[in-house]
């Protein structure tokens, strides 16, 4: 009895819930004929400029990027329309002022300061309902510090890793607008097999055991701190433009990271990188097609330098690590205010609720 009685209680419901339909709609539509009759087009504009159907989240106004405090304290002029007078990305407000807490889409911390105590999060202040915070940081897994302290207080995250919600990769590739002429000689200036730059060298990174297996096959110009032998960066360039390979191994070796080593000094200072860090099919997903040359697809690291002296010995084979130019160039990401800005371009396709709950274990995914 009681459950045929909830049911017409619901189809009651159901009932006067489709006549509120059907009634607002035709108020909603008695209204437009009524504005339109009495003032033309221009009423028209007006609903255009209120954007009333359009059903994006921000819309027309400007999203509001509030960066709490400046990464490694370098700050830069926030003055003007930046994110459109400088990367044409438009209603994208950045602010550094702690006073626009409360009326900021997203507020962006970046880790390093957070996990050295340098910074805090503002936890006393009441969130702005629909508020994101975002969690920042270009750092491997293992320069990020303990996370657990950080469950369920982010709902975004920027970093390098292709599933963040902003991808802030180190570098990417970028059509080029008229074909590239390809450079005729590769090989031209080259005096050295192999180079690396190293400054912070550690005996139990894996990169240093395949740089001392690869030097029983092969010569291995080391430049950098730990050899004494520090390249000012003018000449960080032009010395790896004189190698054949370059040895563009990661400090770390994780998901996604792939840092500057690979996109400036081995694509720009056009030397063929010898690649060792994440997967070959996590490097395949952003990098050139035959540009690179992985330490894990030889069964040893030997084979790898012997392959190195084949491929050096044969100016074609070699050159074709090179035919990538032709279509793509590469572009950096370096200005935090550029990483910023990108938050506006996705702000829209954001879910609309999520929170990191175990922001540890996200970040340490492989
Ligand atoms: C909604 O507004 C955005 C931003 O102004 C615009 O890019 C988009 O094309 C609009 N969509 C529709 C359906 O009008
Ligand atoms: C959006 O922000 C920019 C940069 O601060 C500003 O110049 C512009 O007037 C703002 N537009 C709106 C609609 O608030
Ligand atoms: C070799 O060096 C010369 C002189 O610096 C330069 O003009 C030329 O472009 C270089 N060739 C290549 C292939 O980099
Ligand atoms: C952001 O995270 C907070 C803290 O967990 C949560 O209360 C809030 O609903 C989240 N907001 C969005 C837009 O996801």
């Amino acid at each position: 009895m009681e459950k045929i009685m909830e049911g017409l209680n619901i189809k009651k419901t159901l009932h006067s819930v489709k006549k509120y339909i059907v009634l607002s709609f035709l108020c909603l539509l008695l209204l437009c004929i009524y504005t339109g009759y009495l003032s033309g087009p221009q009423a028209l504009t007006t609903m255009n400029h209120t954007n009333f159907w359009n059903h994006s989240v921000s819309g027309s106004r400007n999203v509001t990027i509030l960066l709490w405090y400046w990464p490694f304290g370098y700050v830069t002029s926030l003055q003007g329309d930046v994110c459109w007078d400088l990367y044409h990305i438009p209603r994208c407000r950045l602010v550094d002022q702690h006073s626009m807490f409360s009326s900021a889409d997203v507020v962006v911390f970046h880790n390093r300061e957070l996990i050295q105590g340098i910074q805090k999060l503002p936890l006393d202040l009441p969130r702005p309902q629909g508020q994101r915070w975002a969690w920042l940081s270009l750092e491997s897994p293992a320069n990020n510090g303990n996370l657990q302290q950080y469950a369920n207080i982010f709902n975004m995250t920027m970093t390098y890793r292709r599933n963040a919600d902003i991808i802030l990769p180190y570098g990417m590739l970028v059509p080029q607008e008229t074909e590239g002429q390809l450079v005729e000689d590769v090989t031209q200036n080259k005096s050295s097999l192999v180079c690396w730059v190293v400054s912070n060298y550690q005996s139990h990174h894996r990169r240093s055991q395949v740089y001392h297996e690869l030097l029983s096959v092969v010569p291995v110009k080391v430049y950098g701190k730990w050899t004494n032998t520090n390249l000012p960066s003018s000449d960080l360039l032009p010395t790896i433009s004189r190698c054949y390979f370059y040895l563009a191994f990661e400090n770390s070796v994780a998901k996604d990271y792939i840092t500057e080593k690979l996109w400036w000094n081995a694509y720009q200072g056009g030397a063929v990188p010898v690649v060792l860090g994440p997967s070959v099919s996590d490097y395949k997903a952003v990098a050139p097609p035959n540009s690179f040359i992985h330490v894990d697809d030889f069964a040893s690291v030997k084979d790898l330098g012997r392959y190195l002296v084949e491929l050096a010995k044969d100016k074609k084979r070699y050159s074709e690590y090179f035919t990538w130019r032709q279509h793509w160039k590469v572009k950096r990401l370096v200005e935090w205010r550029e990483r910023l800005c990108k938050i506006c371009v996705h702000y829209d396709s954001l879910p609309q609720h999520r929170v990191y709950s175990n922001l540890m274990d996200w970040v340490n995914a492989n």
